[in-house]
């Protein structure tokens, strides 16, 4: 290989377990001579990230190959070359069609396989249109590069870490279970080691990502079976992380392993686990809860919302909603109202339920009209949007810790989080990014809240070198 450096431009489409992807991969090419691209013009290769969890975000991955067909040709006027790759949930689940579909693709690697990009690569050099998306024996875990130090800095005070990965829920609607493949849990050493290293470049929250984080169960240090609720209290050990959040939960492991509710105890008794749950219920009908295969009634779900407050008192809710599945009625969605109505949540996604190739629900009748499911994406979208307004609304006149994560939209401001997930915007003073702060919230300005510093730090890390 030349010593010359090249450029990469990974561009994530996905959930958040696609942008620890985007970065592992990212990862992946540095000793291989990689740098990353600040844009996409620059890089001499562009690596798209992609979602196949709707069709609208499936199919956008053609229009943007189509984009950067016509920035390789201006490159090449440049007497520049322009590798593509194809990554992501789309690549496994479309595999070879993609190269039939789109000229000028030149590598296609599925989500368990991209720790091979550089020997991929090299082969797609010399015969482009390479199709990788085994799920390999060896797990890419192992085999990826960790970032550098430098590299860790510039990406922030708050990191992800992928915990768990796949899934067997198989919910008739999802795609997860045959893009992702079956559910694995990694070694709490190799996490731990992760996380450590994250700390000394001054990361001061992890988020532990899955596609069911909660039914984490890998070997411990101590060659035991670890729940993810005893993982979380060795992450919260680790010296620097002063904050620790989890994502996704299915409610039907948030018993645990053994039924006690450890889970839910860490979030009484770990104060470095931040007092929020996303936990996605999709309906409130239980007609259309068991049509999904989510294996649990709108009343567990109630109960366990209760279990997790009680434990709690001050957490914040959020959850994932579908409209439309197939036979959803009107009394089924007013069951969806009336349940978001009841728990309260801080926020909230919810989309149309969008057919999926291959899985149960596309083979379902009663299929609901585009009509309808605008309607009542609408209205639940407002009733969740008051619900956050109203969320935020609470917090003004009361102090809460904020960590600084990065530079304000405004000079001399910077922006963090509060343990709540709510961004806060506030005069920089000294504060630094990864200081956590007492801020006063002074009011509400559209999708997040404004503060003032109360006078002291509140604390900051120490950081060698
Ligand atoms: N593992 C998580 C979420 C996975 S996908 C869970 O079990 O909750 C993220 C969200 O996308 C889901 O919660 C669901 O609300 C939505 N989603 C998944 N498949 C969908 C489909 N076919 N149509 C519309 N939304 C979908
Ligand atoms: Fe998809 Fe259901 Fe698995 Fe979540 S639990 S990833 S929605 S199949
Ligand atoms: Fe999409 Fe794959 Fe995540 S389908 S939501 S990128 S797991």
């Amino acid at each position: 290989m030349s010593g010359e450096r090249k450029t990469v431009f990974v561009k994530s489409y996905g959930c958040q377990m696609n942008a620890y992807d985007a970065q592992r991969m990212a990862d992946a090419l540095a000793p291989a001579g990689y740098d990353e691209a600040a844009a996409m013009e620059d890089a001499d290769l562009v690596v798209l990230n992609t979602c196949h969890i709707r069709e609208k975000a499936a199919e956008k991955v053609y229009s943007e190959l189509g984009r950067v067909r016509e920035l390789r040709k201006e490159r090449a006027l440049r007497g520049l070359d322009t590798g593509i790759v194809v990554a992501g949930c789309v690549a496994q689940a479309e595999g070879a069609e993609i190269l039939r579909r789109a000229r000028g693709v030149d590598l296609v690697v599925g989500p368990q396989s991209y720790h091979r990009l550089p020997e991929l690569l090299e082969q797609a050099r010399s015969r482009p249109g390479v199709v990788d998306t085994d799920f390999p024996a060896e797990s890419k875990f192992d085999a990826l590069p960790a970032a550098s130090r430098d590299r860790t800095r510039a990406r922030g005070v708050s990191a992800f870490v992928t915990v768990q990965e796949g899934c067997d829920k198989f919910c008739t609607f999802c795609v997860v279970p045959y893009t992702r493949g079956a559910e694995t849990s990694r070694p709490a050493s190799a996490i731990l080691a992760e996380v450590r290293r994250l700390a000394e470049a001054g990361v001061r929250e992890v988020t532990l990502l899955g596609q069911n984080v909660n039914a984490y169960h890998g070997e411990g240090t101590d060659g035991g079976d670890w729940s993810l609720a005893r993982l979380i209290r060795a992450v919260a050990a680790t010296p620097g992380i002063a904050r620790v959040r989890y994502t996704t939960s299915h409610p039907l492991d948030m018993a645990g392993p053994n039924g006690d509710w450890e889970l839910v105890a860490a979030h009484r008794d770990v104060p470095e686990l931040m007092p929020f749950l996303h936990l996605p219920v999709q309906s409130g009908s239980d007609r259309i809860l068991a049509a999904m295969n989510r294996r649990h009634t709108r009343d567990d779900y109630r109960r366990i919302v209760e279990r997790v407050r009680e434990a709690r008192p001050d957490v914040a809710l959020s959850s994932d909603f579908i409209v439309g599945f197939p036979g959803e009625s009107d009394g089924d969605f007013d069951d969806t109202m009336r349940l978001v109505e009841e728990i309260g949540f801080a926020s909230a996604y919810s989309f149309k339920y969008s057919e999926r190739p291959g899985t149960p629900a596309a083979e379902m009748d009663a299929k609901i009209p585009e009509a309808v499911k605008t309607e009542r994406l609408a209205a639940l979208q407002a009733l969740i949007e008051r619900q956050f307004q109203d969320f935020n609304a609470a917090t003004v006149g009361r102090t809460v810790d904020v960590l600084v994560e990065k530079p304000g939209r405004h000079p001399g401001q910077v922006s963090g989080k509060s343990p709540w997930l709510q961004a806060v915007a506030l005069e920089a003073g000294d504060a630094r990014f990864g200081d956590i702060v007492s801020v006063r919230i002074t009011g509400t300005g559209g999708h997040s809240l404004l503060g003032e510093r109360e006078a002291a730090l509140r604390e900051r890390r120490a950081l060698t070198g």
